[in-house]
């Protein structure tokens, strides 16, 4: 039986209820009302990835739950940012208006900004991790996967890659993509490794081909996923010219390397053995979505 979106559905419900208490918690405001809104909803699969790991290091998901809601609250700031007029400039996120729509376009760069200070005081107090050093570790290798050598890296490689004069190549889009998602992604599934100061290696190895099926399957999802569904608008890669592996390898291509990353994200999961199987359940679930 998969387990899987039972497992995705109790980690959502516990990282939302985590994530609306510390915003709840703060000072009124438009930029709290913002944030509130933009941390709401969506599949909180990176979330998922740090509780599921966690309970393979033997650590509780009331502990997880902390991290985990750190890096949706990083995820929702890079969406708020993503859908900006200077960068993707989308009018629909998770089905509702976008919050430069919704408030205005300050308001979203602010709250932007505010997730993401939130992410790392939630990472730093002492129920994050049972260990000091555990914790920072966490608070580092989050800068390193958010910051101008990760996520950032990414969007900024993409925001160029719609004027730049020749094609990108599989290695150039690779890049991109292993910066824009991947690193979160990559992030979120090490984080039980690292919460219980274990080798996150085999993790790591799992991650990496994940986060990039994963951007494969959002950007055929562009070209034939269903906008109701999907809750954002679609057709827009190809408009703007982004660097896409469909842009590339065309849909049937983009498909074949999708199906073929789930089977080396499957594999590296083997030093686990029957204990991961949620976790391969969540590689097939990164290509078959329809959100
Ligand atoms: C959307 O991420 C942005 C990408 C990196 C492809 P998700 O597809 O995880 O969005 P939500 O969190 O479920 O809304
Ligand atoms: C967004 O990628 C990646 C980040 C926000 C870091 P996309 O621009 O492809 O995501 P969607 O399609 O707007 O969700
Ligand atoms: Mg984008
Ligand atoms: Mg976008
Ligand atoms: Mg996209």
């Amino acid at each position: 039986m998969n387990a899987f979106p039972a497992a995705l559905a109790q980690a959502a419900a516990r990282i939302e209820a985590r994530l609306q208490a510390e915003i709840e918690a703060l000072p009124a405001s438009p930029v709290r009302d913002a944030m509130a809104y933009a941390a709401r909803g969506g599949k909180k699969l990176r979330g998922f990835l740090v509780i599921e790991t966690a309970r393979l290091h033997g650590l509780p998901p009331e502990m997880a739950a902390q991290p985990a809601a750190a890096i949706e609250a990083i995820h929702a700031y890079s969406l708020v940012h993503d859908d900006l007029p200077a960068m993707d400039d989308d009018d629909l996120r998770r089905g509702q208006p976008t919050v430069h729509l919704r408030w205005d376009e300050a308001t979203a760069i602010l709250t932007g900004d505010a997730l993401q200070a939130l992410a790392f005081g939630l990472l730093a107090r002492t129920d994050a991790a049972p260990s000091a050093e555990a914790r920072l570790d966490l608070v580092t290798t989050l800068a390193q996967a958010s910051g101008a050598a990760g996520m950032v890296l990414g969007q900024a490689l993409d925001i160029a890659a719609e004027t730049s004069a020749a094609p990108l190549t599989l290695d150039a889009i690779t890049r991109l993509q292993a910066g824009k998602t991947g690193a979160l992604i990559g992030w979120a599934a090490c984080a039980g490794a690292r919460m219980a100061q274990a080798d996150p290696a085999p993790l790591a190895a799992y991650a990496q081909a994940l986060g990039l099926a994963f951007q494969i399957a959002d950007d055929i999802l562009d070209i034939e996923g269903d906008a109701d569904l999907a809750g954002k608008r679609l057709h827009k890669d190809a408009q703007a010219g982004k660097a896409t592996f469909v842009s590339l390898l065309g849909l049937d291509g983009a498909k074949a390397r999708a199906r073929d990353l789930v089977a080396e994200a499957e594999a590296a999961l083997a030093p686990y053995g029957d204990r991961a199987h949620v976790l391969r359940a969540a590689a097939q679930f990164a290509i078959a979505r329809q959100n």
